[in-house]
């Protein structure tokens, strides 16, 4: 098969945020002990966070972990978690029937963060903590002294303010199974008064509201408009949650579930604009996509855990190496929409539907989804750009027409790069690259990412099934292999 791709330096879509490589820590499964904290193996650091899991974080790049939840973040006490670490309570965690420990908490989080090379994007618990926890909390971490939760934190031993900047207003409160679950217009009363007091605190922190926790919500969009016209003036970004999967088996549809996410992220900006409308406003809503994944996987095995353990292993999705197309095709569909995305969240980071897993006192390796993920972020920054793809298509049971080409370009001073994923799953892509616009280039590299077997997984005993390798483009023609994700690099001269 053929196909054209076209970009030009002038059609420009936006600037990439950095934040839009970000990920996301909860106190769910074995994320936080036995993931990033396990106090005793072999690789542990002083504070007992794991040394060969760092590695592997810092390699990816990523500037923002949003944390401690998810669904735990609406039944969790902050104050549990600083502190002596002997007087900490163990507690019924009750979002994912688990106990918890309390041996981490935003003291330690904050330091693992700063270790990883990232910042915090703190959520406060809009479940059943109230407007003042979440301001005790913001005046415990961005304050610097002279008061009580200040100096609490400086007692715990940090004496310098952590400056978070980017909080979240509680999670996926729209959903039923949410503790403190609330109608839009409860929400947007809380959420509106959380932001006005949090703002009063620091006024330097930027604010995301809870939108939908996916698009097949019965609220969906009406929910985003009632949240948005209660605190609209407090906020700065409204969150998108998806994950998809491939249940029925059929993958030539789940490969195209990134248009279902492109078409999500365009209805959530329309509602915005709507209520901008509405309220007279020149603000721009932005997004922050901060959870989105494949997480199908783990679902029958997670019903047979057994409840109230310390870390049990929860939501450990093995990743096949359709997934990691997948992840591929979502990367892409964020930086297409970069000038509304600005933050975006792999859901989750270690062990818990992740990139990285680990083995208890064992090994820590890649899985299939790293690598689109590692690249994307290597490469994918400064400007993308809106780029003509003429390929065939074919036809999905779940998402309609879908093109065979998912792909883009981004730039920066030196380098133009080329994201492609090739969704045919029988034939190569032979990919003509008109970029005539850009003058004298020449070819840095071009790395794939191809597995025969679709189903293939890295494991502990094998972490090297699926991984990178060079792939071809000559003559400005790129090929596409059959069931490929591949990034292209050019020097601009
Ligand atoms: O990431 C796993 C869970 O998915 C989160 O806790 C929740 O916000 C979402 O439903």
């Amino acid at each position: 098969m053929k196909a054209k791709f076209k970009a030009h330096r002038d059609y420009v879509i936006g600037e990439i945020s950095p934040k839009l490589y970000g990920s996301f820590i909860e106190h769910l499964g074995r994320a936080v002990y036995g993931g990033i904290y396990k106090p005793g193996h072999p690789s542990a650091d002083d504070m007992g966070f794991r040394r060969d899991v760092l590695e592997l974080v810092r390699k990816l790049n990523i500037p923002i972990v949003r944390y401690p939840g998810g669904n735990f973040v609406s039944g969790y006490n902050w104050m549990d978690g600083i502190g002596d670490k002997f007087k900490r309570p163990r507690r019924e965690e009750l979002a994912w029937s688990s106990i918890e420990t309390n041996q981490v908490g935003i003291d330690e989080f904050q330091e693992w963060a700063s270790r990883a090379g990232s910042e915090v994007m703190l959520a406060v618990n809009l479940g059943t903590g109230t407007v003042e926890d979440a301001k005790n909390l913001v005046e415990y971490c961005n304050f610097e002294k002279g008061t009580q939760y200040s100096d609490l934190r400086r007692a715990n031993g940090f004496e310098k303010p952590f400056g978070i900047k980017t909080w979240c207003l509680g999670n996926e409160m729209d959903g039923d199974w949410q503790i403190g679950h609330k109608t839009a217009s409860e929400y947007g009363r809380i959420a509106c008064e959380a932001a006005k007091i949090m703002k009063l605190v620091d006024p330097s922190i930027e604010l995301v509201a809870c939108g939908s926790s996916h698009s097949g919500m019965e609220t969906f969009g009406e929910w985003e408009a009632e949240v948005l016209k209660h605190c609209w003036a407090y906020v700065d970004y409204i969150s998108l949650h998806s994950y998809y999967g491939n249940r029925d088996g059929d993958t030539a549809s789940f490969l195209g579930c990134s248009l279902n996410m492109d078409a999500f992220i365009k209805s959530v900006a329309a509602v915005c604009d709507y209520i901008k409308a509405v309220k007279r406003s020149d603000k721009t809503m932005y997004l922050s996509f901060d959870e989105w994944n494949v997480w199908f996987h783990s679902n029958e095995q997670d019903s047979k855990i057994e409840k109230w353990q310390v870390a049990p292993p929860l939501l450990e999705d093995l990743y096949t190496f359709e997934d990691a197309l997948v992840v591929g095709c979502l990367l892409i569909t964020l930086l297409k929409n970069s000038d509304r995305v600005k933050i975006a969240c792999l859901a989750q980071l270690v062990n818990v539907i992740a990139p990285i897993m680990t083995e208890n006192g064992g090994k820590a390796w890649a899985q299939t989804i790293y690598w689109p993920f590692l690249y994307t972020s290597l490469y994918g920054r400064g400007t993308a750009l809106r780029c003509i793809v003429e390929c065939d298509s074919y036809e999905t049971k779940a998402y309609g027409t879908v093109p065979y080409v998912e792909a883009i370009a981004t730039r920066n001073e030196s380098e133009l790069t080329i994201f492609a994923v090739n969704r045919s799953l029988e034939n190569d892509i032979e990919m003509e690259l008109d970029l005539s616009d850009f003058g004298e280039m020449s070819l840095v590299g071009h790395i794939k990412l191809n597995c025969a077997d679709l189903k293939a997984v890295n494991t502990a005993v094998q972490p090297d099934k699926v991984m990178p390798s060079k792939g071809k483009t000559e003559n400005m023609t790129a090929t596409l292999e059959k069931h490929s994700w591949n990034v292209i690099r050019f020097r601009i001269k």
